[in-house]
């Protein structure tokens, strides 16, 4: 049985008085350190970031996302090191799920051209005449909470190809735009994201339509590894720059591919070994759940989270493979806190950077607060003072009038400061040292 532990004061010094500690459990399933099931790992090892690389290299939008360094935060809490990958400007599309959803459209996009055109179809060829006509005559379709749908979307607009995506009703009207703007069909479903994974699905199987679905089940798991796949191109990136390796990861959760991407491709390709945690919304712990029951579980859906893009309800089967057998511990995060860490990277310690986080962007660094605010928790993964903690700013803003609710400023205000303090001082770094 895990740690637990509930309203510790905090160590740092947040104006809120609310600040709740979450609940952290170590990972003590039986599968816990084995060696990655060979399929796993061919999908988030270092050849197949390269693959990724290579297709994203005829990507005319893409850059490497920034890793920033926040010592004043760091020496705030006691730590050696705070990195954070920013995926706010990701492709344009502002999270890291650009890289999912977009890669398994183009993977499916090669297999059916390969198979029509009887050779084996090169990314370079991707915009060749012949791809684009197999790739016109597809649908695309997936469920979202907002970013996914975003991304198989754009994949779908730039071969040419149909998308339709599925929202269940809490994803905002202003993210339903978004994905309306980059020329994809979307349909409401009544119920929670989980009703429209499998409203997604059946429409698929009706239609004869391509499920890209960044969850997986039991028969379903091909496109969800290449969405994983596609996110260990960012992981590559933060490998590419490091000076200072993570001693620890804190990377949120919903249904686990992103972090399965993480610990996978770290644990395959750095010589040590972080600590991993997973951080999820109190609202919506289906990785926690499932490893205090000690097999992968599906939870009764609860009160939305603010942390929307991270409100599911059952783990992908592919990402719990991962998961189970790498991560170190599972940690809640009370909705106050995921706010608290939008805020704070906001409005960081002075001479760090602010960072725009969106709301489920910052749920790593609300675990991170969460456990060194409680003396036990923070022993029990071993954070002391030589210890640098990777984060990743999973999405920016991606909904604005969402941001400024919760934080009273809007991204354009953080973005000027950001501005500001870039030409004021070095930042970007893999080094913690500023
Ligand atoms: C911004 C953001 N962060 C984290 C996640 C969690 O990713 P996964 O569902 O693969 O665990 C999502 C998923 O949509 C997301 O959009």
């Amino acid at each position: 049985m895990g740690i637990q532990s509930a309203f510790i004061k905090p160590l740092y010094p947040f104006t809120d008085s609310d600040h709740e500690v979450g609940v952290l459990s170590i990972n003590q399933l039986p599968q816990y350190g084995l060696a990655l099931d060979a399929e796993d790992a061919v999908h988030v090892d270092l050849e197949a970031a390269r693959q990724v690389e290579q297709l994203l290299r005829h990507c005319p939008a893409y850059r490497t996302t920034p890793l920033h360094s926040l010592p004043r935060l760091a020496a705030e809490l006691g730590l050696r090191g705070i990195l954070v990958k920013d995926e706010s400007t990701r492709l344009g599309l502002g999270s890291f799920k650009a890289l999912g959803g977009a890669y398994a459209v183009i993977r499916t996009v090669i297999v059916e051209a390969s198979r029509a055109l009887k050779r084996q179809i090169e990314p370079k060829n991707l915009l060749d005449a012949p791809v684009r006509s197999i790739a016109a005559s597809l649908t695309f379709a997936c469920a979202t909470d907002g970013n996914h749908g975003k991304s198989v979307a754009a994949g779908a607009r730039m071969l040419g190809a149909r998308a339709v995506i599925f929202v269940h009703q809490g994803v905002s009207a202003e993210r339903v735009d978004a994905i309306k703007a980059l020329g994809a069909e979307v349909r409401r479903v009544v119920g929670t994201y989980d009703d429209s994974v499998a409203e997604a699905a059946r429409a698929c199987s009706a239609n004869g339509w391509a499920a890209i679905s960044d969850t997986s089940w039991p028969g379903y798991t091909t496109v969800p590894r290449w969405v994983a796949q596609g996110y260990t191109a960012m992981v590559r990136e933060v490998c590419n720059e490091l000076r200072d390796p993570p001693t620890h990861v804190f990377v949120q959760a919903g249904v686990g591919g992103l972090a399965a991407a993480v610990l996978g491709h770290l644990a395959l390709t750095l010589e040590r070994r972080p600590r991993f945690v997973i951080v999820e919304p109190e609202r919506a712990a289906c990785l926690h759940a499932s490893s205090l029951a000690g097999h992968r579980v599906a939870i009764a859906p609860a009160e939305p989270t603010v942390m929307s893009m991270l409100e599911c309800y059952e783990p992908s089967l592919v990402a719990w493979s991962v998961i189970a057998k790498l991560a170190d511990a599972f940690l809640t995060v009370s909705e106050s806190d995921g706010i608290r860490a939008m805020r704070q990277f906001a409005r960081p310690v002075q001479g760090d950077t602010p960072i725009v986080a969106g709301e489920s962007g910052g749920a790593g660094l609300a675990g991170l607060l969460s456990v060194v605010a409680n003396r036990v928790d923070r022993q029990a993964l071993g954070l002391d003072r030589e210890s640098v903690v990777l984060l990743f700013n999973t999405e920016g803003a991606t909904d604005d009038s969402v941001y400024r609710s919760l934080l009273g400023i809007g991204p354009d205000e953080v973005r000027s400061c950001i501005r500001a303090g870039i030409s004021s001082k070095k930042d970007h770094a893999g080094s913690v040292d500023q």
